[in-house]
């Protein structure tokens, strides 16, 4: 059986008193829900704070982005084995706001992935089409080079211990979300793909999706065969959508 997971990304919201009440606020509504698979990956300032609140419940903790680098001079930057002395389990990597706002392209992406994934700790590969992307009909095309990035770099058998998240960039933040038929056909296209190199793994591989996914669209979305879970965005900040959105992946 595959693993579900929802994980929140935070992005660059919160503060302590804000995100104290957040996770006590899921960790109750959670309650219960002994083997869900649920995590947030926070701002690196609270991971401390995250760690303390969260060790002792069902809920994992994470990053929203890593360097590539082990360690030297690279100032501003922080590495995977740092996140780790904070127990971080997961990392996202490539989400598209990295990739567009601030430059990372795939070979950096596969980098970060495998920087990751040395520390022992599960990267959630973010990849995704742009809207003109999708209209000029090069979704899967895109797909399959942020993806290659990755299985070239770092190996097919990697996949085994990592997560991928398929968030088509108009969907992010903008509240259009993809229908559950568009993005089940990009999760089995990812699915095949994987397939081709190693048919194991591809069945084992969490696929999630994200962008503007709501307590309201949830389910529909987390009933399509290849959809194995979500990354939660503006939704993962409210805590009775984020449980909602939780309780519908173990549904
Ligand atoms: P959204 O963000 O749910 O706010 O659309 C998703 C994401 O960026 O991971």
């Amino acid at each position: 059986m595959r693993k579900k997971l929802v994980a929140g990304n935070w992005k660059m919201y919160g503060n302590l008193v804000e995100n104290e009440q957040l996770l006590s606020a899921v960790i109750a509504g959670l309650n219960g829900l002994r083997d869900a698979q649920v995590a947030v990956c926070v701002p690196y300032p609270y991971l401390p704070s995250v760690q303390n609140k969260l060790q002792h419940t069902h809920i994992s903790w994470g990053a929203q982005n890593v360097s590539q680098y082990e360690k030297g001079a690279y100032t501003g930057e922080i590495s995977a084995s740092m996140l780790n002395d904070f127990g971080c389990h997961y990392v996202i990597v490539g989400h598209s706001e990295r990739r567009t706002l601030f430059g990372e392209d795939n070979r950096t992406v596969a980098e970060k992935y495998l920087a990751v994934q040395r520390a022992g700790i599960t990267p959630i590969l973010c990849v995704g089409e742009t809207l003109a992307q999708r209209e000029a009909g090069t979704t899967e095309q895109i797909i399959e080079e942020q993806l290659a990035a990755v299985i070239d770099l770092a190996g097919i058998e990697t996949l085994s211990k990592a997560v991928i998240a398929y968030e088509p960039v108009w969907a992010i933040g903008t509240g259009k979300t993809a229908s559950p038929q568009q993005a089940q056909d990009v999760h089995a296209f990812i699915r095949k793909k994987v397939a081709v190199q190693d048919i194991d793994i591809a069945k084992e591989l969490t696929i999630l999706y994200g962008g503007s996914v709501k307590a309201g669209n949830a389910s529909e979305l987390f009933a399509m065969s290849d959809i194995d879970g979500g990354l939660i965005g503006g939704a993962s900040l409210v805590a009775n959508d984020f449980i909602t959105i939780c309780r519908a992946v173990h549904n």
